[in-house]
């Protein structure tokens, strides 16, 4: 049996709801034929127009973030229910931008993952180290300690609905790839790390995507790392092409 990737699109803060449909519609007819699992997490504000464009078809609609309370006086911030209101299945939490630049720390993150969970969502969990940390030779020990507090509280029967983004924050937009043999490494040592948490199975199991400017170029070597399972995908996301040239990689 052919081995099934996960490729998923974080549209970030870019489209109007007009651009959107375009790509959506777009996305739906070129990866018709594609034999991945697909993803695409638009803003909040094009969630409403996306879904139906690809409601039926082989790409889940994925939210970008959530809040951390079901409801309630939380000026700007969207919750669960309003989320599943819109047909979202995955919810993103702990993208490197939310936690540097939004300041969400771990226990936040875990908070957000388990209502997204409580509530049926499957949810991508973000970790990645920064250039500093990765040149004090704290990579691994940053990803497992993010992994570690993201995943606290679960069971392993709640790992089939999570999914880990392995994201080095120095490759997010900036044109470096991590080597497929860099990424390669975390991702096996996230796995230990789970493996001694809930067992070998559910660590086999376990989709672990890497994400950080990949590109149709780069796409096949990462992907013929044994322990890369997808990818998390941001600006090469934003195009029809090189996302379905990703997604079809
Ligand atoms: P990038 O973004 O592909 O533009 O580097 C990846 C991400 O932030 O998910």
């Amino acid at each position: 049996m052919s081995r099934i990737y996960y490729i998923a699109g974080n549209w970030k803060m870019h489209k109007t709801r007009a651009e959107a449909a375009d790509l959506a519609r777009a996305l739906r007819t070129q990866l018709q034929d594609g034999v991945h699992k697909y993803l695409v997490a638009p803003s909040f504000s094009a969630l409403e127009t996306v879904g139906p464009l690809i409601s039926g078809s082989n790409i889940r609609l994925g939210a970008q973030n959530v809040a951390v309370e079901e409801q309630g006086a939380h000026t700007g911030e969207v919750s669960v229910l309003q989320l599943k209101d819109l047909g979202v299945q995955t919810i993103i939490v702990g993208h490197s931008e939310r936690r540097h630049v939004y300041k969400e720390e771990d226990a936040l993150i875990n908070k957000k993952l388990r209502l997204a969970l409580k509530h049926g969502f499957e949810v991508i969990l973000c970790v990645g180290e920064t250039l500093e940390e990765r040149e004090a030779g704290q990579a691994e020990v940053v990803c497992e300690s993010q992994t570690l507090w993201g995943l606290a509280g679960l069971g392993a029967t709640d790992l089939a609905n999570i999914v880990i983004a392995y994201e080095p924050v120095w490759a997010i937009g900036t044109g470096k790839t991590a080597t497929p043999e860099d990424a390669d490494a975390i991702h096996a040592s996230i796995r230990k790390v789970i493996g001694r948490l809930y067992g070998t199975s559910a660590a086999e199991q376990l989709i672990i995507q890497y994400g950080g400017s990949v590109k149709p170029e780069n796409v096949k070597a990462l992907m013929a790392k044994e322990n890369i399972d997808g990818a998390l995908v941001g600006g090469a996301s934003l195009k029809a092409e090189t996302f379905a040239a990703i997604a079809k990689f």
